[in-house]
Formats: structure tokens, C-alpha cells, sequence
């Protein structure tokens, strides 16, 4: 049960995902995920590669193992807002937060849907609509969250659209080719490349030599 904490004057229910974080750990995989998101569509492969990234990643880094579940499980859910399935706000970070704390998934992976790869930043960008919602949340986040939505960012950022291993700038140079210079996803992914390379910055010091 989702708790919420307010009605603001137009009616718009602000949520708080992070009230009633569950203690179990429901498992996502390849299989259910294909519940989702169609696997014939990039969208799923893009995923797919996230996971492969973070799983490559993983033995570099030291964290605990159950951390290291925890952000395979992150990985997997990390776009699942994008299924039409869970569509709420038409803003995927947000609707997947939303069904990973109806889930009961940790605090950590909540944060990671809601937080991962400038999702904040968006908001302030192009959905003012959701900025208290995001403000709200981002005062909750601790230095585990925050952690894990670096982590699963930075293997975001290095996944194409298709699932393929690349750097920032090429992902960010096929954005503008996907999309156009002048669409408002480019312009986003331009304005937001110096935090992209301080989160890539961030991971790579925690990267064992
Ligand atoms: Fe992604």
C-alpha cells in the first residue's frame, strides 16, 4: 500500500515511495521482465545490456554481495516505467519507482528507478509537474542510494539504445541522430553531459586499480 502525503490545489496526488520499502527481495529477471516490455522491441535489449554491464562491472568494485544482487535486480527494473503497463505520469524514472515500491523492493532500488541517469534533472528541465515529487525524495536519499543510482547510471550510460556496449559521447551523439539536434531529448542529454561525466567520474574511483 502506497502512502501518500498530500493533494496539491490542481489535485495532483504527490506520492511517497518510500514509506513502506519492503523488507523481501522479489527477484526480477529476463523472463519477467518480458511481462513488461515486448522482447522483440529494443527498449528490452537495451536492458539486457545494462545488466551485462553492471555484471562486468560487479568484480571491480568492492561492495557486498548482496549489494551486488540488489543492483543486478536495479539493472533489470531500471526502464521498466517504459511499459505501457505502468504508464501513470508518461515519465518512466517515476512510474517505475511507483511499481517497484508497490512491489516491495528496497529503498536503494526505489531510489535507483526514480533518480538514475538525470532523471532529476529532467524534471526540472521539462515536467515542473513533477518537481515536488522528485525534491521531495531527493531530501530522503542516503549515501547507499546514492551510491547505487551512480552505479546503474554509469552502466546506462555506457549501454546503447540496442544493448551494445559504447561510451558517453557516442550515446549522446546517437541520441542526436535519433532524435534530432533540436528535440527536447537532445537538448536534455546536452545540457546534462558535465553530470554524466561527474557520475562516470564517481565510479571510476571506486573501480579497484
Ligand atoms: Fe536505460
Amino acid at each position: 500500500m502506497l502512502a501518500w502525503f498530500g493533494i496539491e490545489p490542481k489535485g495532483v496526488f504527490y506520492l511517497n515511495l518510500f514509506e513502506n520499502v519492503g523488507n523481501h527481495h522479489p527477484q526480477m529477471n529476463k523472463t519477467k521482465l518480458a511481462h513488461y516490455l515486448d522482447p522483440s522491441l529494443p527498449r528490452y535489449h537495451h536492458i539486457l545490456g545494462v545488466v551485462r554491464n553492471m555484471h562486468d562491472l560487479l568484480p571491480r568494485i568492492k561492495i557486498s554481495q548482496k549489494w551486488k544482487s540488489l543492483l543486478i535486480d536495479a539493472c533489470h527494473l531500471h526502464d521498466i516505467g517504459y511499459s505501457t503497463k505502468l504508464n501513470q505520469y508518461n515519465y518512466h524514472q517515476l512510474d517505475g519507482a511507483i511499481f517497484a515500491s508497490k512491489q516491495g523492493y528496497p529503498k536503494c532500488i526505489i531510489a535507483t528507478l526514480l533518480f538514475h541517469s538525470c532523471a532529476f534533472e529532467g524534471v526540472l528541465y521539462s515536467r515542473p509537474d513533477l518537481k515536488e515529487i522528485y525534491v521531495h525524495h531527493l531530501s530522503l536519499l542516503d549515501d547507499k542510494d546514492r551510491m547505487f543510482i551512480d552505479l546503474v547510471s554509469y552502466c546506462d550510460l555506457h549501454t546503447t539504445a540496442t544493448g551494445e556496449r559504447t561510451t558517453l559521447q557516442e550515446r549522446i551523439d546517437d541520441v542526436a541522430v535519433r532524435y534530432g539536434e533540436e528535440h527536447e531529448v537532445t537538448k536534455i542529454m546536452f545540457a546534462n553531459e558535465p553530470i554524466f561525466e561527474e557520475i562516470i567520474a564517481r565510479v571510476k574511483t571506486m573501480i579497484k586499480g
